[in-house]
């Protein structure tokens, strides 16, 4: 069964392109099919993929949202998609139909505040009965970080599911990003983090039976 993954956080910036892209390129080391729906009329997702010389990165099917019907027909193993973060209609339709809504955080209030209002809405848009898991995702942390630990604990305290994988604040994400190429096979450590954290998402989709 096709599992589909939505990015979202309502506060720009706080990395759902970048960790799309990246799992999306690891998915497809992991030797999964997968496509990603880049739903951000920015449309700098599509562009990135369209435009990379990464051999992995260029392995994934890039489409635009308004195909959504067409490619939910299709057989991938995994569909990602990143959003522009509005909560707006459109968002709803994407959470409604998720297997996973991951929400990039950065340690910033606005991010923690906008993972909320990404929970509060999933809540309001999904039908009855339905029980779409949000797993939040630490980006762009400094590890060395005092507040890090703190943070994490408050969110699960207030029953947010948290990633134990964070992802660090390096510089090699702009630098792929510019050059739209994956962290995969670039940097060691960023490589490292984007593959604990896929195999994170594995087991928590397998762990609710997906
Ligand atoms: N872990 C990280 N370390 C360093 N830079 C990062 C990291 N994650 C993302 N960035 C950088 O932060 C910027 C914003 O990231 P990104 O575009 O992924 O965010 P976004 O949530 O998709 O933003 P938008 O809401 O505008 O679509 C980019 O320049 C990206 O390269
Ligand atoms: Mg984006």
């Amino acid at each position: 069964m096709t599992k589909i993954v939505t990015f979202a956080n309502v506060k720009g910036g706080s990395g759902k392109s970048t960790l799309c892209i990246n799992i999306a390129a690891m998915l497809v080391k992991l030797e999964q099919s997968v496509c990603v729906i880049d739903a951000d009329p920015q449309q700098s997702t599509l562009d990135w993929i369209k435009n990379t010389k990464d051999p992995v990165l260029s392995l994934v099917n890039c489409h635009e949202f308004s195909h959504l019907d067409k490619i939910c027909k299709l057989v991938y193993d995994f569909v990602l998609i990143d959003t522009q973060g509005s909560l707006n209609k459109e968002l709803a339709n994407f959470l409604k139909i998720s297997s996973l809504v991951l929400v990039p955080c950065r340690i910033s209030r606005d991010d923690i505040v906008g993972q909320g209002w990404v929970q509060m809405f999933l809540k309001k848009s999904q039908d009855v009965g339905q029980n779409i898991p949000i797993l939040a995702v630490l980006n762009g942390v400094n590890k060395r970080s005092h507040i890090l630990s703190h943070i994490k604990q408050q969110l699960r305290e207030d029953g947010t599911n948290v990633a134990g994988t964070t992802v660090s604040q390096r510089v090699c994400f702009s630098e792929t990003n510019v050059n739209k190429m994956s962290v995969i096979s670039y940097n060691k450590v960023a490589e490292d983090e984007i593959r604990e954290l896929t195999s994170e998402v594995l087991d928590f989709l397998r762990d609710r039976g997906q």
